[in-house]
């Protein structure tokens, strides 16, 4: 049931406190730091030489996510849209360790690529929320994120969620490729366990709907970040448009310049996402979009900055892991596109044309 919200998309933006306590009970470290996966002991993946992390959707930007956190630890790992996986046919050897993120665990797409990986001799991985689904019987192990039921079309909590089992699942590997913990393992593993409170502060504070409210109308919506912050713009933007209908598009803000810049106007909106990662580049973007007139709404946690003082709006998050910040951010995004579709009366658990679970290629 929808336990008294109007939605299941909202209940399930409000039960993410939950969600990462259960996704991170038992599994994290913080007195010393590393992860604890009783799946995945010490010198599990010491034969990995590269990740390669495939899924579609939401699951995909989880992915994309993902490999940057692992990039930024020295392994080499990519991201890749299962659909496209099977026909770019990037190679694949016998240490290349493939995860296969997909919430469902039935996904076509996602099924195929991970066969595709196994006949090529990579050892397969899935991570994904439901016990027992087609993805755990394809692939070699699994890592399960323990959200809950989701029921909403639009993926929330197990963004969360996915993103917060895959860095877990990052430092894990990074030990067995390196030999050591990663330097700031004990802080991120601390971050991680502070994060059930810090998204329900966002919860308890938001000011989406007044921003939703405000723009309501616009002939677009634009987002833009960097390193992780790209993959949470591009979440942020398919979120939107999925449930409000409403033209929506994010972009690695470094690629403004490059072609986008020319559909900046007073009515397009940009939401700029700031997670510590090069926030004087995207702070010169921001510039550079008001200058065409758009308002900025930009998520960050440093209020007395520059960046707030050139924002139209903030959406504040709480202090915390540069390497986690983004899924902060993303829950403020959820919520803007939550109050943006549900003022315009849209069918927020159904979107038209959109299936929970797309089993079909
Ligand atoms: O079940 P999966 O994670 O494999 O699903 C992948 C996508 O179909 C899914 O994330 C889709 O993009 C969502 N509707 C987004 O909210």
């Amino acid at each position: 049931t929808k336990g008294g919200y109007e939605h299941f998309m909202y209940k399930e933006i409000n039960e993410q406190p939950g969600a990462l306590r259960r996704t991170t009970q038992g599994r994290l470290d913080t007195r010393t730091g590393g992860a604890k996966l009783d799946e995945f002991p010490p010198g599990t993946f010491a034969d990995v030489q590269q990740v390669h992390l495939i899924a579609m959707g939401t699951s995909h930007h989880a992915g994309m996510y993902a490999a940057s956190l692992l990039n930024a630890r020295g392994i080499p790992a990519y991201a890749f849209m299962s659909g496209e996986y099977s026909v770019v046919k990037p190679p694949v050897t016998p240490s290349t360790l493939v995860v296969a993120v997909s919430q469902s665990g039935e996904t076509a797409d996602t099924l195929d690529a991970v066969r595709r990986a196994r006949s090529a001799g990579a050892r397969t991985l899935a991570v994904t929320n439901v016990v027992g689904s087609s993805i755990t019987r394809e692939c070699d192990d699994e890592l399960l994120l323990r959200a809950g039921p989701e029921i909403g079309v639009a993926a929330t909590k197990t963004f969360s969620s996915q993103v917060t089992a895959l860095a877990l699942l990052a430092e894990r590997i990074t030990e067995d490729y390196t030999g050591m913990k990663s330097t700031d393992s004990r802080e991120l593993m601390n971050a991680l366990a502070r994060l059930p409170g810090d998204v329900q502060e966002i919860l308890d504070t938001s000011t989406a709907r007044e921003v939703a409210i405000e723009y309501e109308g616009s002939d677009a919506y634009f987002f833009i970040g960097r390193g992780p912050a790209h993959p949470v713009a591009l979440e942020g933007a398919l979120k939107f448009k999925e449930i409000s209908y409403e033209h929506a598009e994010g972009f690695a803000a470094s690629e403004l310049k490059h072609g986008p810049l020319a559909l900046v106007t007073p009515i397009t909106p940009v939401f700029a996402i700031f997670t510590g990662h090069e926030d004087e580049a995207t702070l010169s973007n921001v510039k550079e979009v008001q200058a065409r007139g758009a308002p900025v709404i930009a998520v960050t946690s440093d209020e007395s900055s520059e960046i707030a003082e050139f924002a139209d709006h903030v959406l504040s998050i709480p202090e915390t892991h540069p390497e986690i910040a983004g899924i902060l951010a993303n829950v403020q995004l959820q919520l803007v596109a939550y109050h943006a579709a549900n003022l315009l009366e849209r069918p927020i658990d159904k979107p038209r044309n959109l299936a929970k679970c797309v089993t079909v290629e």
